[in-house]
Protein backbone atom coordinates (compact mmCIF):
# COMPACT_ATOMS: atom_id res chain seq x y z
CA UNK A 1 0.00 0.00 0.00
CA UNK A 2 1.13 3.33 -0.99
CA UNK A 3 0.39 6.41 1.34
CA UNK A 4 0.07 9.84 -0.42
CA UNK A 5 0.23 12.01 3.27
CA UNK A 6 3.80 13.63 3.24
CA UNK A 7 4.51 14.18 7.27
CA UNK A 8 6.85 16.50 8.39
CA UNK A 9 10.43 13.65 8.79
CA UNK A 10 10.68 13.88 12.35
CA UNK A 11 9.17 14.39 15.82
CA UNK A 12 9.62 17.31 18.39
CA UNK A 13 12.08 17.28 21.09
CA UNK A 14 11.87 21.09 22.09
CA UNK A 15 9.14 23.40 21.61
CA UNK A 16 9.57 27.24 21.40
CA UNK A 17 5.87 28.63 22.64
CA UNK A 18 5.02 31.16 19.28
CA UNK A 19 1.54 33.83 21.17
CA UNK A 20 -1.17 34.72 19.84
CA UNK A 21 -2.26 38.18 20.12
CA UNK A 22 -5.41 40.25 19.28
CA UNK A 23 -5.47 42.02 16.69
CA UNK A 24 -5.86 45.43 18.83
CA UNK A 25 -2.36 44.07 20.06
CA UNK A 26 -1.00 43.77 16.49
CA UNK A 27 -2.34 47.57 15.68
CA UNK A 28 -0.48 48.95 18.48
CA UNK A 29 2.82 46.64 17.56
CA UNK A 30 2.33 47.64 13.92
CA UNK A 31 2.38 51.46 15.06
CA UNK A 32 5.28 51.13 17.73
CA UNK A 33 7.18 49.48 14.93
CA UNK A 34 6.77 52.31 12.48
CA UNK A 35 4.70 50.26 10.16
CA UNK A 36 8.15 48.41 9.57
CA UNK A 37 7.69 44.46 9.81
CA UNK A 38 11.83 44.79 10.62
CA UNK A 39 10.67 47.11 13.84
CA UNK A 40 8.31 44.49 15.15
CA UNK A 41 9.75 42.15 18.25
CA UNK A 42 10.35 39.10 17.34
CA UNK A 43 7.67 37.94 20.02
CA UNK A 44 4.84 39.97 18.50
CA UNK A 45 4.61 37.48 15.70
CA UNK A 46 2.80 34.29 15.23
CA UNK A 47 4.38 33.00 12.50
CA UNK A 48 7.72 34.14 11.38
CA UNK A 49 8.30 34.55 7.42
CA UNK A 50 10.72 37.03 7.33
CA UNK A 51 13.69 34.70 6.10
CA UNK A 52 14.67 31.62 5.48
CA UNK A 53 18.26 31.96 6.75
CA UNK A 54 20.03 31.05 10.18
CA UNK A 55 16.10 30.56 11.58
CA UNK A 56 15.60 26.96 11.04
CA UNK A 57 15.66 24.38 13.85
CA UNK A 58 18.92 22.38 14.46
CA UNK A 59 18.19 18.33 14.87
CA UNK A 60 19.46 16.32 18.03
CA UNK A 61 22.00 15.17 15.99
CA UNK A 62 23.84 18.92 15.33
CA UNK A 63 22.92 19.75 19.08
CA UNK A 64 24.98 16.66 20.42
CA UNK A 65 27.93 17.33 17.74
CA UNK A 66 28.02 21.25 19.06
CA UNK A 67 29.25 19.09 22.15
CA UNK A 68 32.13 17.65 20.38
CA UNK A 69 33.01 21.26 19.59
CA UNK A 70 37.24 21.48 19.71
CA UNK A 71 37.52 25.29 20.35
CA UNK A 72 41.38 25.09 19.38
CA UNK A 73 42.66 28.53 17.77
CA UNK A 74 44.57 26.43 15.20
CA UNK A 75 44.06 22.91 13.94
CA UNK A 76 40.73 22.57 15.74
CA UNK A 77 39.37 18.52 15.10
CA UNK A 78 36.25 20.45 14.22
CA UNK A 79 37.66 22.19 11.64
CA UNK A 80 38.85 19.06 9.54
CA UNK A 81 35.34 16.94 10.41
CA UNK A 82 34.30 20.51 8.64
CA UNK A 83 36.39 20.68 5.63
CA UNK A 84 35.92 16.59 5.33
CA UNK A 85 32.12 17.35 4.50
CA UNK A 86 32.50 20.43 2.67
CA UNK A 87 35.12 18.70 0.14
CA UNK A 88 33.23 15.41 0.20
CA UNK A 89 29.82 17.23 -0.86
CA UNK A 90 31.67 19.81 -3.70
CA UNK A 91 34.29 18.18 -4.42
CA UNK A 92 36.89 21.90 -3.57
CA UNK A 93 40.28 21.56 -2.50
CA UNK A 94 40.23 24.76 -0.39
CA UNK A 95 37.64 25.21 2.05
CA UNK A 96 37.98 28.57 3.65
CA UNK A 97 35.19 28.52 6.87
CA UNK A 98 33.28 32.43 7.18
CA UNK A 99 30.84 34.01 9.51
CA UNK A 100 28.45 33.90 7.02
CA UNK A 101 27.59 33.73 3.45
CA UNK A 102 28.64 37.53 2.44
CA UNK A 103 31.89 37.26 4.19
CA UNK A 104 32.77 34.50 1.55
CA UNK A 105 31.42 36.53 -0.85
CA UNK A 106 33.76 40.02 0.15
CA UNK A 107 36.96 37.37 0.83
CA UNK A 108 36.18 35.95 -2.83
CA UNK A 109 35.32 39.44 -4.70
CA UNK A 110 37.73 41.66 -2.82
CA UNK A 111 40.50 38.74 -4.22
CA UNK A 112 39.55 38.42 -7.55
CA UNK A 113 37.74 41.20 -8.46
CA UNK A 114 39.07 45.01 -10.07
CA UNK A 115 37.04 47.87 -10.63
CA UNK A 116 35.90 47.96 -13.73
CA UNK A 117 35.56 44.21 -13.99
CA UNK A 118 31.76 42.50 -14.75
CA UNK A 119 30.25 39.69 -13.19
CA UNK A 120 27.71 37.69 -15.02
CA UNK A 121 25.34 36.03 -12.39
CA UNK A 122 21.73 34.69 -13.12
CA UNK A 123 20.59 37.02 -10.56
CA UNK A 124 22.93 38.68 -7.55
CA UNK A 125 21.33 38.40 -4.28
CA UNK A 126 20.92 41.57 -2.95
CA UNK A 127 24.87 41.23 -0.45
CA UNK A 128 26.19 39.52 -3.92
CA UNK A 129 25.30 42.63 -5.66
CA UNK A 130 26.43 45.00 -2.73
CA UNK A 131 30.40 43.02 -2.62
CA UNK A 132 30.54 43.18 -6.54
CA UNK A 133 29.29 46.81 -6.64
CA UNK A 134 31.81 48.13 -3.21
CA UNK A 135 34.67 46.68 -5.36
CA UNK A 136 33.98 49.18 -8.37
CA UNK A 137 32.74 46.19 -10.37
CA UNK A 138 29.19 45.41 -12.61
CA UNK A 139 26.90 43.14 -11.56
CA UNK A 140 25.17 41.95 -14.44
CA UNK A 141 22.05 39.94 -13.92
CA UNK A 142 21.31 37.72 -16.99
CA UNK A 143 18.18 35.10 -16.19
CA UNK A 144 16.29 34.10 -18.90
CA UNK A 145 13.62 35.42 -20.04
CA UNK A 146 10.76 33.62 -18.55
CA UNK A 147 12.45 34.50 -15.03
CA UNK A 148 11.14 37.64 -15.25
CA UNK A 149 7.51 36.90 -16.17
CA UNK A 150 5.61 35.82 -12.44
CA UNK A 151 2.43 34.20 -13.52
CA UNK A 152 4.72 31.88 -16.76
CA UNK A 153 5.65 28.02 -15.67
CA UNK A 154 9.05 26.91 -16.40
CA UNK A 155 10.35 24.28 -14.84
CA UNK A 156 13.79 26.05 -14.41
CA UNK A 157 13.00 29.52 -14.13
CA UNK A 158 16.59 30.34 -12.11
CA UNK A 159 18.30 29.20 -15.35
CA UNK A 160 20.76 31.29 -16.64
CA UNK A 161 20.59 33.26 -20.60
CA UNK A 162 23.40 31.36 -22.12
CA UNK A 163 23.37 33.91 -24.96
CA UNK A 164 23.82 37.24 -23.00
CA UNK A 165 26.56 34.94 -21.00
CA UNK A 166 28.36 33.78 -24.03
CA UNK A 167 28.09 37.47 -25.27
CA UNK A 168 29.27 39.30 -21.44
CA UNK A 169 32.18 37.26 -22.01
CA UNK A 170 33.09 37.46 -25.96
CA UNK A 171 32.56 41.26 -25.47
CA UNK A 172 34.32 42.16 -22.93
CA UNK A 173 38.09 40.13 -22.75
CA UNK A 174 40.00 40.31 -19.43
CA UNK A 175 37.08 42.13 -17.90
CA UNK A 176 35.22 39.19 -16.56
CA UNK A 177 36.83 37.52 -13.32
CA UNK A 178 34.82 35.13 -13.26
CA UNK A 179 30.98 34.57 -13.31
CA UNK A 180 28.50 33.06 -10.93
CA UNK A 181 25.29 31.08 -11.15
CA UNK A 182 23.03 31.61 -7.98
CA UNK A 183 21.36 28.14 -6.59
CA UNK A 184 18.09 28.69 -6.44
CA UNK A 185 17.85 31.92 -7.41
CA UNK A 186 16.89 33.55 -4.38
CA UNK A 187 15.99 37.35 -5.46
CA UNK A 188 14.73 35.70 -8.89
CA UNK A 189 11.67 33.84 -6.70
CA UNK A 190 13.66 30.88 -4.99
CA UNK A 191 13.80 29.46 -8.44
CA UNK A 192 15.81 26.02 -9.90
CA UNK A 193 18.98 26.12 -12.36
CA UNK A 194 18.66 23.03 -14.55
CA UNK A 195 21.85 20.53 -14.55
CA UNK A 196 21.74 21.25 -18.25
CA UNK A 197 21.80 24.94 -17.56
CA UNK A 198 24.56 24.78 -15.13
CA UNK A 199 26.79 22.52 -17.61
CA UNK A 200 26.40 24.33 -20.26
CA UNK A 201 27.22 27.84 -18.35
CA UNK A 202 30.09 26.33 -17.13
CA UNK A 203 31.70 24.87 -20.88
CA UNK A 204 30.68 28.38 -22.11
CA UNK A 205 32.91 30.02 -19.35
CA UNK A 206 35.89 27.40 -20.02
CA UNK A 207 36.06 28.12 -23.25
CA UNK A 208 36.55 31.80 -22.66
CA UNK A 209 38.79 30.81 -19.82
CA UNK A 210 36.78 32.02 -17.09
CA UNK A 211 36.36 31.12 -13.65
CA UNK A 212 32.86 29.86 -12.65
CA UNK A 213 31.84 29.67 -9.09
CA UNK A 214 28.25 28.38 -7.29
CA UNK A 215 26.32 30.74 -5.07
CA UNK A 216 25.80 27.44 -3.20
CA UNK A 217 23.21 28.80 -0.47
CA UNK A 218 20.40 26.13 -1.58
CA UNK A 219 22.09 23.94 -3.37
CA UNK A 220 19.98 20.96 -1.89
CA UNK A 221 16.96 22.25 -2.82
CA UNK A 222 18.44 22.76 -6.33
CA UNK A 223 19.10 19.59 -6.22
CA UNK A 224 16.06 18.25 -5.23
CA UNK A 225 14.44 20.46 -7.77
CA UNK A 226 16.49 18.81 -10.45
CA UNK A 227 16.04 15.25 -9.23
CA UNK A 228 11.99 15.68 -9.67
CA UNK A 229 12.19 17.81 -13.28
CA UNK A 230 15.41 16.68 -15.21
CA UNK A 231 14.26 13.58 -16.73
CA UNK A 232 18.37 12.36 -16.42
CA UNK A 233 18.24 12.25 -12.66
CA UNK A 234 15.32 10.88 -11.67
CA UNK A 235 16.94 7.90 -9.97
CA UNK A 236 19.83 9.94 -8.71
CA UNK A 237 20.05 10.69 -4.86
CA UNK A 238 20.64 14.56 -4.23
CA UNK A 239 24.08 13.86 -2.59
CA UNK A 240 24.99 12.71 -6.28
CA UNK A 241 23.36 15.57 -8.15
CA UNK A 242 24.92 18.05 -6.12
CA UNK A 243 28.41 16.61 -6.37
CA UNK A 244 27.73 16.53 -10.39
CA UNK A 245 26.86 20.22 -10.06
CA UNK A 246 29.46 21.31 -7.93
CA UNK A 247 31.99 19.23 -10.61
CA UNK A 248 31.03 21.82 -13.24
CA UNK A 249 32.22 24.95 -11.07
CA UNK A 250 35.91 26.54 -9.66
CA UNK A 251 34.51 27.59 -6.30
CA UNK A 252 31.65 28.19 -4.51
CA UNK A 253 30.26 31.01 -1.63
CA UNK A 254 27.51 29.40 0.60
CA UNK A 255 25.70 30.66 3.51
CA UNK A 256 25.30 27.55 5.80
CA UNK A 257 22.36 29.96 6.98
CA UNK A 258 20.23 28.13 4.52
CA UNK A 259 21.08 24.69 3.37
CA UNK A 260 23.51 24.39 5.99
CA UNK A 261 21.11 24.14 8.37
CA UNK A 262 22.87 25.96 11.23
CA UNK A 263 21.74 29.22 12.71
CA UNK A 264 24.97 31.36 11.86
CA UNK A 265 28.30 30.32 9.16
CA UNK A 266 29.13 30.01 6.05
CA UNK A 267 32.06 28.87 3.39
CA UNK A 268 34.44 29.87 0.17
CA UNK A 269 35.49 26.69 -1.42
CA UNK A 270 37.65 26.71 -4.51
CA UNK A 271 39.84 25.09 -6.70
CA UNK A 272 42.52 27.47 -7.52
CA UNK A 273 45.61 27.55 -5.30
CA UNK A 274 47.26 31.12 -6.10
CA UNK A 275 43.40 32.68 -5.43
CA UNK A 276 42.95 30.52 -2.61
CA UNK A 277 46.17 31.68 -1.36
CA UNK A 278 45.11 35.29 -1.46
CA UNK A 279 41.81 34.23 -0.01
CA UNK A 280 43.20 32.81 2.92
CA UNK A 281 45.52 36.09 3.63
CA UNK A 282 41.93 38.22 3.76
CA UNK A 283 40.65 35.63 5.98
CA UNK A 284 42.83 36.00 8.41
CA UNK A 285 42.96 39.94 8.15
CA UNK A 286 39.16 40.01 8.84
CA UNK A 287 37.47 36.60 9.76
CA UNK A 288 40.33 34.88 12.07
CA UNK A 289 42.66 31.59 11.40
CA UNK A 290 42.03 29.50 8.40
CA UNK A 291 40.82 27.05 10.53
CA UNK A 292 37.82 28.52 12.20
CA UNK A 293 37.02 31.36 9.91
CA UNK A 294 34.20 33.65 11.99
CA UNK A 295 33.08 30.40 13.57
CA UNK A 296 33.31 28.80 16.89
CA UNK A 297 34.46 24.92 16.91
CA UNK A 298 30.73 23.87 17.75
CA UNK A 299 29.16 25.99 14.71
CA UNK A 300 31.78 23.90 12.37
CA UNK A 301 30.41 20.75 13.71
CA UNK A 302 26.62 22.08 13.52
CA UNK A 303 27.54 23.09 10.02
CA UNK A 304 28.94 19.30 9.00
CA UNK A 305 26.00 17.85 10.21
CA UNK A 306 23.65 20.30 8.74
CA UNK A 307 24.83 19.92 4.98
CA UNK A 308 24.58 16.01 5.04
CA UNK A 309 20.89 16.46 6.73
CA UNK A 310 19.92 18.88 4.36
CA UNK A 311 20.48 16.69 1.53
CA UNK A 312 17.98 13.70 2.90
CA UNK A 313 15.60 12.83 0.63
CA UNK A 314 12.65 12.77 3.28
CA UNK A 315 13.52 16.20 4.52
CA UNK A 316 13.61 17.59 1.00
CA UNK A 317 10.53 16.19 -0.29
CA UNK A 318 8.65 17.39 3.05
CA UNK A 319 10.18 20.81 2.75
CA UNK A 320 9.59 21.73 -0.90
CA UNK A 321 6.26 20.37 -0.33
CA UNK A 322 5.30 22.65 1.97
CA UNK A 323 5.86 25.26 -0.19
CA UNK A 324 3.76 23.71 -3.09
CA UNK A 325 1.29 23.10 -0.58
CA UNK A 326 0.42 26.09 0.19
CA UNK A 327 0.67 27.37 -3.69
CA UNK A 328 -2.01 24.94 -4.16
CA UNK A 329 -4.33 26.48 -1.89
CA UNK A 330 -3.65 30.24 -3.28
CA UNK A 331 -3.66 29.14 -7.12
CA UNK A 332 -7.36 27.22 -6.09
CA UNK A 333 -8.62 31.25 -4.52
CA UNK A 334 -7.16 32.60 -7.54
CA UNK A 335 -4.59 34.43 -5.47
CA UNK A 336 -1.76 35.62 -8.08
CA UNK A 337 1.71 34.57 -6.96
CA UNK A 338 5.23 33.64 -9.12
CA UNK A 339 4.66 30.25 -10.33
CA UNK A 340 5.92 28.38 -9.68
CA UNK A 341 6.53 28.47 -6.20
CA UNK A 342 10.13 28.46 -4.87
CA UNK A 343 12.24 26.19 -3.09
CA UNK A 344 12.61 27.92 -0.22
CA UNK A 345 9.37 30.69 -0.41
CA UNK A 346 6.61 31.41 -1.96
CA UNK A 347 5.97 35.11 -3.84
CA UNK A 348 2.95 36.95 -3.86
CA UNK A 349 2.40 38.98 -6.60
CA UNK A 350 0.91 42.56 -4.97
CA UNK A 351 0.83 44.77 -8.15
CA UNK A 352 -1.99 41.78 -9.29
CA UNK A 353 -3.72 41.55 -5.88
CA UNK A 354 -3.44 45.49 -5.25
CA UNK A 355 -3.88 47.12 -8.38
CA UNK A 356 -5.27 50.41 -7.05
CA UNK A 357 -2.72 51.02 -4.99
CA UNK A 358 -0.01 53.00 -6.92
CA UNK A 359 3.88 51.56 -6.68
CA UNK A 360 4.13 55.31 -5.36
CA UNK A 361 2.15 53.93 -2.17
CA UNK A 362 4.22 50.54 -2.07
CA UNK A 363 1.75 48.02 -2.78
CA UNK A 364 3.69 45.08 -1.47
CA UNK A 365 4.60 47.03 1.61
CA UNK A 366 1.36 47.55 2.79
CA UNK A 367 0.40 44.02 1.76
CA UNK A 368 2.74 42.46 4.45
CA UNK A 369 1.30 44.75 7.04
CA UNK A 370 -2.02 43.06 6.59
CA UNK A 371 -0.97 40.31 6.74
CA UNK A 372 0.78 41.22 10.24
CA UNK A 373 -1.96 43.11 11.21
CA UNK A 374 -4.88 40.40 10.18
CA UNK A 375 -2.82 37.03 11.19
CA UNK A 376 0.43 37.86 12.86
CA UNK A 377 2.13 36.67 10.15
CA UNK A 378 5.86 38.02 9.31
CA UNK A 379 6.71 39.09 5.72
CA UNK A 380 8.95 40.73 3.25
CA UNK A 381 8.31 42.83 0.65
CA UNK A 382 10.51 42.64 -2.12
CA UNK A 383 9.26 45.45 -4.44
CA UNK A 384 9.76 49.32 -4.31
CA UNK A 385 10.53 50.22 -0.35
CA UNK A 386 13.64 47.78 -1.40
CA UNK A 387 14.56 48.41 -4.77
CA UNK A 388 12.82 51.48 -5.78
CA UNK A 389 15.71 53.84 -4.49
CA UNK A 390 18.38 55.08 -7.04
CA UNK A 391 22.05 55.88 -5.98
CA UNK A 392 20.96 59.50 -7.02
CA UNK A 393 18.42 60.27 -5.03
CA UNK A 394 15.38 59.38 -7.29
CA UNK A 395 12.62 56.40 -7.01
CA UNK A 396 12.00 54.54 -10.07
CA UNK A 397 9.70 51.57 -9.46
CA UNK A 398 11.08 48.19 -9.61
CA UNK A 399 9.01 45.53 -12.67
CA UNK A 400 7.32 43.24 -9.42
CA UNK A 401 6.27 43.89 -6.12
CA UNK A 402 6.28 40.92 -3.89
CA UNK A 403 5.72 39.74 -0.49
CA UNK A 404 8.17 36.74 0.12
CA UNK A 405 6.91 34.57 2.65
CA UNK A 406 9.75 32.51 3.28
CA UNK A 407 9.97 29.25 5.25
CA UNK A 408 12.60 28.12 8.31
CA UNK A 409 13.62 24.67 7.73
CA UNK A 410 11.94 21.99 10.43
CA UNK A 411 10.03 24.89 12.27
CA UNK A 412 6.35 25.02 10.53
CA UNK A 413 4.08 22.05 9.92
CA UNK A 414 1.37 21.40 8.09
CA UNK A 415 -1.20 23.08 10.68
CA UNK A 416 0.62 26.21 10.80
CA UNK A 417 0.58 26.15 7.01
CA UNK A 418 -2.89 25.48 6.64
CA UNK A 419 -3.35 28.28 8.76
CA UNK A 420 -1.68 30.77 6.68
CA UNK A 421 -3.35 29.72 3.39
CA UNK A 422 -6.60 30.71 5.70
CA UNK A 423 -5.17 34.20 6.65
CA UNK A 424 -4.37 34.78 3.40
CA UNK A 425 -7.36 33.72 1.74
CA UNK A 426 -9.43 36.25 4.45
CA UNK A 427 -6.58 39.27 3.06
CA UNK A 428 -7.71 38.15 -0.86
CA UNK A 429 -11.65 39.34 0.30
CA UNK A 430 -10.34 42.25 1.67
CA UNK A 431 -7.74 43.33 -1.25
CA UNK A 432 -10.19 46.44 -2.63
CA UNK A 433 -9.91 48.04 0.70
CA UNK A 434 -6.49 47.89 1.54
CA UNK A 435 -4.20 50.88 0.79
CA UNK A 436 -0.70 52.23 0.62
CA UNK A 437 1.52 54.05 2.58
CA UNK A 438 4.09 56.62 2.11
CA UNK A 439 7.65 56.53 3.54
CA UNK A 440 8.07 59.79 6.78
CA UNK A 441 11.36 59.15 7.30
CA UNK A 442 14.30 56.58 5.57
CA UNK A 443 18.13 56.61 5.25
CA UNK A 444 19.99 56.96 2.09
CA UNK A 445 20.44 52.88 1.78
CA UNK A 446 19.40 49.61 2.30
CA UNK A 447 16.21 51.61 3.74
CA UNK A 448 13.58 48.36 4.06
CA UNK A 449 15.25 47.64 7.12
CA UNK A 450 14.92 51.00 9.41
CA UNK A 451 12.56 53.19 7.48
CA UNK A 452 9.39 54.91 9.14
CA UNK A 453 6.15 54.86 7.46
CA UNK A 454 2.37 56.10 8.11
CA UNK A 455 -0.52 54.83 5.95
CA UNK A 456 -1.04 57.24 3.09
CA UNK A 457 -5.01 57.05 3.29
CA UNK A 458 -5.26 57.23 7.20
CA UNK A 459 -5.80 53.45 7.83
CA UNK A 460 -4.54 50.15 6.13
CA UNK A 461 -7.85 49.14 5.37
CA UNK A 462 -11.34 51.18 4.69
CA UNK A 463 -14.47 50.23 5.64
C1 LIG B 1 21.43 33.62 -2.69
C2 LIG B 1 22.09 34.22 -1.49
N1 LIG B 1 23.39 34.56 -1.55
C3 LIG B 1 24.02 35.09 -0.48
C4 LIG B 1 23.37 35.32 0.71
C5 LIG B 1 24.13 35.95 1.86
O1 LIG B 1 24.27 35.07 2.93
P1 LIG B 1 24.37 35.61 4.44
O2 LIG B 1 23.03 36.18 4.80
O3 LIG B 1 24.72 34.39 5.24
O4 LIG B 1 25.45 36.64 4.48
C6 LIG B 1 22.02 34.99 0.81
C7 LIG B 1 21.28 35.26 2.08
O5 LIG B 1 20.10 35.41 2.16
C8 LIG B 1 21.35 34.42 -0.32
O6 LIG B 1 20.05 34.08 -0.28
Amino acid sequence: MHFHTIIEPFRIKTVEPIRQTTREERETALKAAYYNPFLLKASDVLIDLLTDSGTGAMSSYQWSAMMKGDESYAGARSFYEFERTVRDITGFTHVLPTHQGRAAERILFGSAVNPGDIIPNNTHFDTTRANVEYRGAMALDIPIAEGRLPQVFHPFKGNMDLEALEKALADNPGKVPLAMITVTNNSGGGQPVSMANIRAASGICRAHGVPFFLDACRFAENSWFIKMREEAYRDNTPLEIAREMFSYADGCTMSAKKDGMANIGGFLALNDDALAARCKDMLILTEGFVTYGGLAGYDLEAIAVGLREALDEDYLHYRIRSVEYLAEKLAAAGIPMVTPPGGHALYLDAKELLPHIPQSEYPAWALSLVLYLEGGIRSAEIGSVMFGRQPDGSERPPALELVRLAFPRRVYTQSHVDYLAEVLLYINSLAPRIRGVRIVEAPPILRHFTARFEPAHRTLIVN
